[in-house]
């Protein structure tokens, strides 16, 4: 069964709370379980993580190398966090960025992405759906490239 890690960043943990007008009214929970519910139809099993601490989320994206992919909203450390963006390289499991909110329609600063260059593709702005449309890109990825 392929295995796909979904990690989630910093204040990801206040979804449904934190500015619901920009990141939806559903909780990390609710979307999680959606996700693990269209990878379980596709054959798929999701690993969730998230976590405040860029250390810890580099830790998990090591740890994700040898899955068949990973789904990463890295908030705000998406932004600047040299340290994300060496992880994502360092393995060869293939990333997509994602963002609930379209960013680049945002402040100037969220135009800018240090880990978009080593990501496989990157998906913004359909909120949560987001995710599940990662799923999906990185199920096809691994049907044309082979098991993982
Ligand atoms: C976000 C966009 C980031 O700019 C922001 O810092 C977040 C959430 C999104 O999902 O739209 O925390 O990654």
């Amino acid at each position: 069964m392929r295995r796909i890690a979904v990690i989630n960043g910093p204040n990801l943990n206040l979804l449904g709370t934190r500015e619901p007008y920009k990141y939806g009214k559903n909780t990390l929970d609710e979307i999680n379980g959606r996700i693990a519910a269209e990878a379980s139809r596709l054959g798929a099993e999701c690993l969730f993580f998230q976590s405040n601490s860029e250390g810890e989320l580099v830790t998990a994206i090591q740890r994700a190398d040898g899955t068949g992919g990973i789904i990463l909203n890295a908030g705000a450390y998406t932004h600047y966090s040299i340290a994300l963006r060496d992880a994502i390289a360092a393995i060869s499991t293939p990333a997509v960025e994602v963002h609930i909110s379209n960013v680049h329609a945002r402040e100037e600063f969220r135009r800018v992405s240090v880990i978009a260059p080593v990501c496989a593709g990157t998906i913004a702005g359909f909120g949560s759906y987001g995710y599940v449309l990662a799923l999906y890109a990185l199920l096809e990825m691994g049907n044309n490239s082979g098991e993982r």
